[in-house]
């Protein structure tokens, strides 16, 4: 016989049907057994009477969490005993035979609750267990939901998904990298990519007009409510393009989204509004406004775009100037020597979405022309050689017949952060790591046999060593 999900039986009623999945709750009324069972659709009511000798054996070893398997017949409940909140409410299952597929122990915290009051260190330790919640079951599949939605209509729109490597080489995006040391290059490293920023462009040389990639982007900073060692990018680049061109994608995958699949929400101004970053400093005093007429408003989704953001700030602690996002945004200076006379004043083609507060999406015009490329580079104290040996291959790769090219990454986890009213980004992510950016499950980082570290050419400084 087929597995039947619970959700199916409320259109098989007086049908034999097999289920499966884990009890959820089980309430011994001395001969009557019931069971409530979970499974990935929903929750289904078994009722187990002493006539149904194996089954109410078997029930009376049952536990909550055992995963069980299931036959007997679907029933309509008398009329007063209809659940209305409940997906199989009109109907009961009347067990013939259980089967135990297997036994649990009992959960260690509490899983039929949102689970905010439970310490996130054992949520994170035993993620496997918090993840059955209900509340969390929604997020990621509505996560997928919406990552799904931008995949459709990126393609829909002509744009190709290309994957691109994560052992690369360092690229600059502000914070420090992860890196991953080299076996057969003795002394030299791989850095996992803060963002397939060069990637994309190199990809515009290339010829792939209209690229897009659900990216993973690794930074070495200390996560925090909104920010993780590791997130996932929306992330699109496209040839031949104005800014306008970029700013209407934005608005359509972003207005495209809460419209269907989340209608209950309400997006106040649209087109979205836009204000340069001088007027937004000048008049909230940050560059991602939060612009919501009602702050309790849960459903009220306040899209706005930052604009014109300074090309350069000066860095206090290096004494130099140094790119506002990354050192490949286009500036609106029109010569090298303009750039180069007054880097303070010069503002660049770079955008910024930001929703309720938060930045949730970043883009640039790039600079595609090697004079205001290496210009830039100039302003920022880069030597020759230094420019050479980071960007050299983007500068070469430009002088092949590049483009005019730009694109922009939105922030994934952020947007189903504030779409799922969710306070914090790990409560979307499956396997988010802690405040220090540990994996508690599997318990990363570990240290690693002295046989590894030597095959890596890699020493350990003796204090910093656990027993081997
Ligand atoms: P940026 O650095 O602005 O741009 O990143 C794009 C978007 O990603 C989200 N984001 C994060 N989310 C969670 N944790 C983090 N640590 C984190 N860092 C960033 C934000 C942000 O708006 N290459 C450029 C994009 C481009 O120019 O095309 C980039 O990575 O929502």
């Amino acid at each position: 016989m087929n597995r039947t999900y619970s959700q199916e039986t409320t259109s098989r009623v007086g049908e034999r049907v097999r289920v499966s999945g884990w009890i959820a709750s089980r309430r011994d009324h001395g001969k009557i057994i019931f069971l409530d069972l979970r499974d990935e659709k929903g929750v289904l009511q078994v009722v187990i009477t002493p006539q149904a000798t194996q089954a109410h054996e078997q029930a009376q070893l049952c536990r909550q969490e055992w995963v069980v398997e299931i036959e007997g017949m679907v029933q309509a409940r008398p009329s007063s005993m209809v659940q209305e909140d409940s997906l199989t409410g009109s109907v009961e299952l009347v067990a013939e035979t259980i089967s135990i597929l297997s036994p649990a122990k009992t959960p260690l915290f509490a899983l039929d609750t949102p689970g905010y009051e439970i310490g996130e260190e054992k949520r994170l330790t035993y993620r496997y267990l918090d993840l059955r919640r209900g509340r969390l079951q929604k997020n990621i599949r509505e996560r997928s939901r919406i990552i799904n939605f931008f995949r459709q209509k990126l393609l829909d729109l002509g744009f190709v998904e290309i994957e691109t490597p994560l052992l690369t080489k360092s690229t600059p995006e502000g914070a420090r990298d992860f890196l991953v040391p080299s076996r057969l290059s003795p002394g030299t490293f791989y850095a996992l990519p803060q963002s397939p920023q060069q990637y994309k462009q190199l990809l515009q040389v290339a010829g792939f007009e209209r690229y897009f990639q659900l990216a993973r982007a690794l930074r070495d900073e200390d996560p925090r409510g909104d920010r993780q060692a590791e997130h996932t990018q929306l992330d699109v680049e496209m040839s031949f393009i104005e800014k306008e061109d970029v700013l209407q994608l934005i608005e359509t995958l972003y207005q495209g989204v809460v419209k269907t699949l989340f209608p209950q929400k309400h997006i106040p101004q649209t087109p979205f509004p836009r204000i340069t970053y001088k007027e937004a400093m000048k008049q909230y005093g940050t560059d991602k406004p939060d612009l919501r007429k009602n702050k309790e408003d849960n459903n009220e989704l306040a899209f706005v775009f930052v604009t014109d953001f300074p090309a350069f700030e000066w860095d206090e602690k290096r004494e130099r100037w140094d790119a506002t996002h990354n050192p490949f945004s286009r500036s609106q200076a029109k010569t090298p020597e303009e750039l180069k006379a007054n880097p303070g004043a010069i503002l660049s083609h770079q955008y910024d979405l930001a929703l309720n507060g938060l930045e949730v999406a970043g883009g640039s015009l790039r600079a595609y022309q090697s004079d205001m490329l290496q210009a830039g580079f100039e302003v920022m104290g880069y030597s020759e050689k230094q420019v050479q040996e980071q960007f050299g291959h983007m500068i070469e790769a430009f002088t092949y017949g590049v483009p005019p090219h730009g694109g922009f990454a939105g922030g994934v986890d952020r947007l189903c952060a504030i779409l799922l009213e969710e306070p914090n980004i790990r409560e979307v992510m499956a396997f988010p790591k802690t405040g220090d950016n540990r994996e508690l499950m599997m318990g990363a980082p570990d240290h690693v046999s002295e046989e590894q570290l030597k095959e890596l050419h890699i020493s350990v400084q003796k204090d910093q060593k656990t027993n081997p």
